[in-house]
């Protein structure tokens, strides 16, 4: 028998038939762009740790959303910055909360976007945490830093509320982030029981415990006040458990699941498409967006080439959806190349 050694590299002589054999495409289809809302007129804050990325008020968002859809991304998603912020999180179920207007103005405004709503507490929180927290936290010593515990069953059941006014105000897709259990059958249960029955739940079940949340805390204002986030974000060693809360989320209604991070947490991206079949969204964070552009204003990497590979990687790896801070670069990448 014979072997010619080099077989494989006869496939990549000729830019044409790479393009024939190419795997895996990313595609302007894949994309998700997500934005901060504020309060107030004219508002366009700058987000210093993501260039090009700013908090804006209704009447700036909606234009920036023309431009999304103008570059053919299907889909946006929304966090919300309140004025008012609480113990309870009031203002993130309030019927003229800043979401509730925000996704009203999108589908008046730019027919067609899919409006996704990220639906968590902890910008609503005077405290920041994403959760309603039991009693009162330890004064912070040297020897004992507070712990926050969080009312799991008190804060489903407010993620549920928050849901139901996103959707009655137009959102099409929730997006619960605030990993809770039994979160996404309380928000399963209370649309249906309201007529949504139709609305889909894109599920943050694989939600890490990361430093790489960093700069989205500066965007969203959101960074917990004492504690962290670990007795309910999930452990980065851990990956079986990653397909354990998928399973479970499955199994109270998710439609698409999440990983996230995406970029160190390519492995588990793989073992829940290749187990659950289930549309699988990767959420590329703002610390891998924000490490990226650093490295670019430096000289040291060149930003399409770097980000194409990166998010082609997180589809290789078996991701559907991307939710990414480069979406309308990269939808402009996509036509140039
Ligand atoms: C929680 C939430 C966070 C992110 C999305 N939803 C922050 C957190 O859990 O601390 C992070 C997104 C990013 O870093 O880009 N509402």
């Amino acid at each position: 028998m014979y072997f010619p050694k080099y077989r494989l590299r006869r496939l990549r002589g000729n830019k044409n038939l790479q393009r024939m054999v190419r795997e895996t495409k990313l595609f302007v289809d894949d994309l998700v762009m997500p934005f901060f809302v504020r309060e107030g007129k004219k508002v366009k804050k700058i987000i210093s740790s993501m260039p090009g990325n700013y908090q804006l008020s209704v009447d700036n968002l909606v234009r920036e959303v023309e431009e999304v859809k103008e570059a053919d991304i299907p889909a946006v998603l929304l966090f919300g910055i309140p004025d008012v912020k609480d113990e309870e999180a009031s203002s993130a179920y309030a019927g003229e909360g800043i979401v509730q207007r925000a996704v009203r103005a999108i589908k008046d405004r730019v027919p067609g976007m899919i409006v996704i709503t990220d639906v968590c507490l902890c910008e609503y929180m005077s405290h920041g945490h994403c959760g309603i927290i039991k009693g009162r936290p330890l004064p912070k010593t040297e020897s004992r830093k507070p712990k926050a515990e969080i009312d799991n069953e008190a804060t489903r059941h407010l993620l549920a509320r928050t849901a139901l006014s996103h959707v009655r105000a137009g959102a099409d897709v929730v997006a619960p982030s605030a990993m809770m259990d039994g979160q996404v059958s309380a928000i399963r249960g209370i649309l249906d029981e309201n007529g949504y029955q139709d609305i889909p739940i894109m599920s943050y079940s694989a939600k890490y415990a990361s430093s790489f949340y960093g700069p989205f805390r500066e965007a969203a204002e959101s960074p917990p006040a004492f504690g962290d986030r670990r007795s309910y974000q999930m452990d980065m060693a851990n990956s079986h458990e990653a397909l354990r809360e998928v399973a479970l989320d499955i199994e109270e209604g998710a439609d698409i699941v999440m990983v996230k991070p995406a970029l160190g947490y390519m492995d588990i991206i793989y073992r829940v498409k290749e187990k659950f079949g289930y549309p699988v969204a990767a959420y590329s964070v703002s610390g891998e967006f924000a490490m990226v552009k650093a490295a670019v204003e430096k000289g040291w990497l060149e930003e399409k080439k770097t980000v194409l590979e990166i998010l082609t990687g997180l589809k290789r790896a078996g991701a559907d959806i991307i939710i990414t801070y480069w979406a309308k670069d990269v939808a402009r990448w996509l036509k140039e190349s």
